[in-house]
């Protein structure tokens, strides 16, 4: 193992100490995947925010590197985008090279939009002299600039969050920002503060098409409490985000677990990823662990599928391929009277095909510590959802932690459950990703066993596999 600190993950990102939150930064360049991360450099809470940094070849094994970004006379480094400004439009390189530009909220006297650059692959950073390139003394929220380039427009564009919608800027030069327009007022979904947008285009399966998604982030009013990552189809013409109109209901929430936030995808990339903070506001700063505080999703890869007149994300997690692979299942079925037992040793990733399901009653896994301890994921397809249940483990840092999570199988019969444990995380793919649930949870124990059950009727599966991820580094 490569680290020894109980509740550490062991294939998902965290630092070596100290608190993080957001993933900002993301951008593709010269080989490498660079996550830059919000980053209190001094303590295990959210305080002083800087950008931590670090980089991988294959977005999975990750690379701790120096602080990129640290507070000046404007403010902290709050979170942003980062872009390869290959044709040098900002100038700010030498003639006939290009370089990195982050582009970040300054969260000073208040929330101000500004950029740096860098033109030794995110190793050193200098701020812009004209600082900030989007000024602001009145809007309270305004803030997780996300950028990218509009070839059909020939410009740079930014989502920024203003408190309760989204405001989009058009650039030449990642200097001058002009703005363009607003979405958001008019939808139901604002419990909450809007925080981290992103907008993407992203193809739809089994077609030649693409759509744009807008993606959302908000705290509070997540479906089980707390953050959440909401997103919206439609279309992008340089100015206008449209949302589409056939979908029942225009918000959609990307992940259902309790523990998937601020989620913003890679630019500069052929596919389109994006990754996580893997907690929720609601109990960030209480979380039991250290010297550290908070992990990273995986990385996942996004398209959209059609389902009945509706576009959904699908997202798939990145996992190399594991030479320890532990047990491969042919056809088997379980009965109500009687699970079946698996030892499992985290990290393990646990794949399973289903037959037929029934239409009623639950049926799911058991996650069992030397401690006695269980926590349950499991399915009613009568009710169209399923469940991620954490009343046992290390509970009293909240009041909220152990209330049963609750996920929607959006009218899909189940086929197939992919998930991922890690040494204090369950990240949960249903149905080739259409249907995600990612989760924290605290086992005082180590999970040991994991058990297939049904309560009411038998479930045929098709096949299941674990695959232990102990020495993958
Ligand atoms: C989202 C967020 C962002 C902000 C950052 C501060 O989790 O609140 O809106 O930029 O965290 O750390």
């Amino acid at each position: 193992m490569y680290y020894q600190e109980p509740h550490r993950p062991q294939i998902h990102f965290t630092p070596k100490e100290n608190w993080i939150n957001d993933p900002n930064g993301l951008v593709y360049f010269e080989g490498e995947y660079h996550l830059f991360y919000q980053r209190n450099p001094y303590g295990n809470d959210h305080d002083h925010m800087h950008w931590g940094h670090a980089v991988s070849s294959d977005l999975f094994h990750w690379e701790e590197l120096d602080i990129a970004l640290a507070p000046d006379e404007l403010g902290t480094i709050f979170s942003g985008s980062a872009v390869v400004d290959k044709d040098n439009t900002s100038g700010l390189f030498e003639e006939g090279s290009g370089g990195l530009v982050a582009i970040f909220t300054h969260d000073g006297q208040s929330q101000q939009q500004s950029i740096a650059y860098s033109s030794d692959k995110g190793r050193t950073w200098k701020k812009y002299i004209g600082n900030p390139v989007i000024e602001n003394t009145t809007i309270k929220d305004f803030r997780d600039p996300k950028v990218f380039w509009h070839k059909e427009t020939e410009k740079w564009m930014m989502v920024l969050a203003c408190g309760d919608h989204i405001q989009i800027y058009g650039s030449p030069n990642l200097i001058d920002w002009e703005y363009l327009s607003s979405f958001g007022k008019e939808y139901p979904s604002h419990e909450g503060v809007w925080e981290c947008p992103d907008l993407v285009c992203l193809p739809i399966e089994g077609t030649d098409d693409s759509i744009w998604v807008l993606i959302v982030s908000m705290n509070e009013g997540g479906p089980n409490g707390g953050s959440a990552v909401q997103y919206f189809t439609g279309s992008f013409d340089g100015i206008f985000f449209r949302p589409n109109e056939q979908a029942e209901d225009p918000v959609k929430w990307a992940d259902e677990g309790k523990d998937f936030y601020a989620a913003i995808t890679w630019d500069n990339t052929a596919k389109t990823y994006w990754i996580g903070w893997m907690n929720n506001w609601e109990y960030a700063g209480e979380v039991p662990v250290s010297p550290w505080r908070s992990s990273m999703s995986l990385v996942r890869t996004l398209t959209v599928q059609q389902v009945k007149g509706d576009y959904l994300l699908k997202q798939t997690p990145v996992i190399p391929e594991n030479q320890q692979k532990q047990l491969q299942e042919e056809p088997f079925t379980v009965q109500p009277s009687a699970y079946l037992e698996y030892e499992i040793k985290l990290p393990v990733t646990i794949n399973v095909e289903t037959k037929e399901i029934p239409n009623s009653g639950q049926w799911g896994f058991r996650l069992i510590s030397d401690q006695e301890e269980i926590f349950t994921f499991h399915f009613d397809q009568e009710k169209d959802v399923y469940f991620f249940s954490r009343t046992a483990g290390i509970l009293d840092f909240s009041k909220d932690f152990s209330k049963e999570i609750t996920g929607s199988l959006k009218g899909q019969k189940v086929k197939n459950i992919f998930s991922i444990l890690d040494q204090s995380s369950v990240e949960i793919f249903v149905n080739d990703g259409l249907s995600v649930s990612t989760n924290l949870f605290y086992p005082r124990g180590s999970i040991e066993k994991m058990q297939l059950y049904t309560e009411k009727e038998e479930v045929p599966f098709n096949g299941l596999s674990l695959e232990e991820y102990q020495s993958i580094w």
